[in-house]
């Protein structure tokens, strides 16, 4: 039997009628905060993902040569994407820009819990904007998508890369060798990290102090320690989220990011309850369009892991009811089956959701079959009761029936 390939899932109706529930939600949510949906393509030409994704997604990334002989690769994220778009189609735009997306990226990792290989980003980029208020916009608005799928118990870390940048240039790090060295801090790999900086020459006291600095964890008041300006401007998002209502967030000077085009402002989200695959959001602040052949123009975006966040919230035991259909039309005998399809006809045209009996049944099996896909009403079709203009309405929860007259089984359906 031919499986679904390592990675990917088949989503099924129950499945998929809960993605579209709570995608809904986070569409809403976008909406609430002026921002507008936008679709690029899957694949891309590989050099947009290998300009400036970092060490991290080029060796996750699903290349392949087309049949023209043409680099392409799957998307591992769609900030790229985006930022290509806006290039090509948006950059005379009033700013700032604010578009959101969902779809499909594809990164070849080692799946296990929560991480696969095809796996679903819901999100969005601000650009064209480089102030504290904008980056706490795309904060809040991370903030309150997470919160609109319910979500209780989490945490929203914020740190600036441009300060960890700065310490591992000023400690000589060769500025082409930066995101290794990053790659390893972000993944806390300090055993790692310490023989490669030795390598390029960095001293030990200053690896130190690289380490502390990603150590630099807690609530407002860590912002003292912050150096440079990054301390203050950190301070003034800090405030504006304040005043969002964003509460409960952490200062976290150690948040890395596994991209490698972040240039100040970054920040996550994790669910604890997820183990090792526990972080649900991620974003920043970072400048990519003048490497796709634009103008430079800062943006900050975030993207929160779609399927992760459907198992956080599936953990705290948030349970989605699927909503099956409003009716379900069946006849009691051979000689209705016409007035039946006719029923359910001007009942799905009054905006009923209903199903008909294709096969059939006798009426014990009909009903079953009602239940199993979640009718709220059973419609029973009989040759006496049509004499009188009339039909049986069964409410599936309670085993109730009564007669209704056939015009009025819409407005007692949806009532
Ligand atoms: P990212 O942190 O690489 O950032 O991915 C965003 C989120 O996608 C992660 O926090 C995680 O929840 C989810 N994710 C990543 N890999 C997998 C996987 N293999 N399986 C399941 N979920 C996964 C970005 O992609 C940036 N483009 C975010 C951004 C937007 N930055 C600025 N704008």
């Amino acid at each position: 039997m031919i499986q679904c390939p390592r990675g990917t899932r088949d989503f099924l109706p129950d499945e998929m009628e809960k993605r579209r529930f709570y995608e809904g939600r986070l569409r809403h949510t976008a909406g609430t905060f002026g921002f507008r949906e936008v679709e690029t393509p899957i694949f891309e030409d590989a050099e947009l993902f290998i300009l400036r994704s970092g060490p991290n997604v080029l060796k996750e990334l699903y290349a392949f040569k087309d049949k023209g002989d043409r680099e392409i690769a799957l998307r591992p994220e769609m900030t790229a994407p985006a930022i290509r778009m806006f290039v090509n189609n948006m950059s005379n735009d009033p700013k700032p820009i604010k578009v959101f997306y969902f779809g499909q990226c594809f990164r070849y990792e080692r799946p296990q819990s929560g991480r696969y290989r095809e796996f679903f980003q819901f999100g969005a980029e601000l650009i064209g904007s480089a102030t504290p208020e904008t980056d706490a916009e795309v904060i809040a608005m991370a903030y309150a998508m997470i919160g609109s799928l319910g979500l209780r118990e989490y945490k929203l870390r914020i740190g600036h890369i441009g300060v960890l940048r700065q310490k591992i240039a000023d400690a000589g790090v060769p500025r082409d060798r930066a995101a290794e060295v990053l790659q390893k801090l972000d993944k806390k790999l300090y055993d790692e990290a310490r023989p490669l900086m030795e390598d390029m020459g960095v001293a030990g006291a200053d690896i130190d102090d690289i380490f502390s600095l990603t150590e630099t964890v807690g609530g407002t008041e860590v912002l003292d320690r912050v150096p440079g300006e990054a301390g203050d401007y950190l301070r003034r998002v800090v405030g504006f989220l304040e005043a969002m209502g964003v509460r409960d967030l952490e200062i976290d000077l150690g948040v890395v990011r596994g991209l490698d085009y972040y240039t100040g402002m970054v920040f996550e989200a994790e669910a604890p309850s997820l183990g090792a695959e526990k972080q649900i959001c991620g974003g920043g602040s970072y400048t990519l369009s003048e490497l796709f052949g634009g103008e430079k123009v800062f943006s900050t975006g975030f993207a929160i892991g779609f399927d992760r966040i459907l198992l956080a919230i599936e953990k705290e035991g948030q349970v989605y009811e699927p909503r099956g259909i409003d009716a379900y039309v069946l006849s009691v005998s051979e000689d209705v089956r016409l007035r039946a399809a006719e029923i359910v006809a001007g009942l799905r045209a009054a905006g009923v959701s209903a199903d008909v009996d294709l096969m059939g049944r006798k009426m014990g099996k009909a009903l079953k079959h009602a239940s199993s896909v979640r009718a709220r009403y059973a419609v029973i079709v009989g040759a006496k009761e049509l004499e009188e203009g009339a039909v049986t309405l069964r409410d599936m929860s309670t085993g109730e029936q009564c007669l209704v007259p056939v015009g009025e089984l819409p407005s007692r359906i949806l009532c």
